[in-house]
């Protein structure tokens, strides 16, 4: 494809995303970009364009000549691998926004990319607006990359943000964000963290050359916090977000997970607000910079698809740099972190399984402790997500010097704590 050739589009998907792009399409017309034909599923549902443009039946567009570039934006996970693996095997390049389809797929669409040599782009598909994959892909383009740390789910930063200012309980901030806008009818993807780590597979690609699967990240979301936990964060001034964070050890591996955290108020996470995303990047001599935007709704997504769009008129294409021409890192089992736990009954919390504890509140009718645990223990067992037990990150949460940990282990030992 060459610069300023004219892109001929077959959009899959006119829902929130596919109806903003339309949109948007018509309000730039100097980016000599025209849909040609849109396939939906049901047929018989009004549309705010003419009929002409809608079928049913994707290979009307997958095999189509005409049709050089296929915007995937549906939303169900396997036929968005079929269309977009089709269009590539035909010869189209491709822009989705559907970030499940990818986190799950990543290994097969990195084989595809390679073996057709075709574009792929999906800018959209994580913290919708702000341009962060493709920043970590050629601006980040080293070996420097301290840390990432990431609000990368608008719906739970919203629900968080309503039970913190508004004193609001999770089942109230929850209905007030469904009703707004920013929260689905079944918020379990969203709620439960899925939403996150799927971003966050798609990010430890781009940033450190890593191919995960969702399920080889520690995960959780907000459905177990409570309003006590928003009350300890004020007393201790505290904020809570959901973050996705992803850090490189001094063993040269990346400490990466998704999980609520405390953050001290000139944290920049805590600036991030409502339905916004937000990402803090630090790197070796940069320090930290700060990337602030919406991360869904029609326009905002809309805006990434077009951006991906513009550019395949210059034939750009990740090169996962970080995956083919760096030494990948690997994700890192071996660490420790700082967690407050809150519970109704101690009997529900293993003690003994925590490196060395540093509160303990058993006496308030909600009770809480602070205290520091192995990464691989949260990752093997499932106390923490039962029995009504919340989980929530300390402010620098990762412990990875191990001397430290055992003088510490030893010195509560000789004082008979354990
Ligand atoms: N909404 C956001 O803010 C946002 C942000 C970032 C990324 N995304 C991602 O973008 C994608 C689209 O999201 P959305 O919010 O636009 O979804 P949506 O509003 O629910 O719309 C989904 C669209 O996909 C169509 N569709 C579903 N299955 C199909 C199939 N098998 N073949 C053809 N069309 C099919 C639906 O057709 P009908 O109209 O006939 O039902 C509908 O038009 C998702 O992967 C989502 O995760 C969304």
């Amino acid at each position: 494809m060459t610069a300023h050739k004219e892109l001929t589009i077959g959009l899959f998907g006119f829902g929130v995303v596919g109806e903003g792009l339309y949109k948007v399409l018509q309000k730039t017309p100097s980016l000599k970009a025209s849909i040609k034909k849109v396939c939906i599923k049901d047929i018989t549902k009004k549309r705010d364009a003419p009929s002409s443009l809608f079928t049913t039946n994707r290979y009307e567009l997958l095999n189509d000549p005409t049709i050089n570039v296929i915007v995937e934006v549906i939303n169900q996970s396997q036929p968005a691998f079929e269309i977009v693996s089709t269009a590539l095997k035909n010869g189209k390049e491709v822009v989705s926004a559907s970030k499940k389809m990818i986190a799950e797929h990543l290994p097969e669409i990195l084989r595809l990319q390679k073996e057709t040599g075709l574009s792929f782009l999906y800018e959209a598909a994580a913290c919708a607006s702000i341009p962060v994959i493709r920043n970590l892909e050629e601006y980040y383009d080293n070996d420097l990359l301290h840390s990432l740390r990431s609000i990368v789910n608008g719906s739970t930063n919203y629900i968080l943000t309503k039970m913190f200012e508004d004193k609001l309980d999770f089942k109230q901030a929850l209905l007030q964000a469904q009703q707004s806008g920013f929260a689905e009818t079944d918020p379990s993807l969203d709620i439960d963290g899925w939403d996150a780590v799927n971003k966050w597979v798609i990010l430890l690609c781009h940033a450190y050359g890593i191919v995960a699967n969702p399920t080889d990240i520690l995960f959780t979301g907000i459905q177990d916090i409570n309003a006590g936990d928003a009350a300890v964060g004020r007393e201790k001034n505290y904020e809570i977000r959901l973050v996705a964070q992803a850090k490189k050890l001094q063993n040269g591996k990346v400490a990466a997970f998704v999980l609520p955290q405390f953050v001290k108020q000139d944290d920049h996470l805590s600036f991030v607000k409502n339905e916004y995303n937000g990402v803090v990047i630090e790197s070796g001599f940069a320090d930290k910079q700060f990337f602030y935007g919406k991360g869904a709704g029609s326009f905002p997504t809309a805006s990434a698809v077009l951006s991906d769009i513009s550019a395949l008129r210059y034939e750009y294409k990740y090169e996962y740099k970080k995956l083919y021409h760096h030494q990948p890192h690997q994700l890192s089992n071996n660490f420790f972190l700082r967690v407050y736990v809150s519970f109704d009954d101690w009997k529900n919390i293993p003690r003994e399984k925590f490196e060395w504890i540093e509160e303990w509140h058993a006496q308030e009718e909600r009770k809480y402790m602070v205290g520091v645990i192995a990464y691989q223990e949260l990752k093997e067992n499932n106390w923490w997500r039962q029995n009504n037990t919340s989980l929530i990150l300390s402010p620098e949460p990762v412990i990875e010097n191990v001397e430290i940990r055992k003088l510490k282990k030893k010195s509560l030992e000789l004082a008979g704590i354990i």
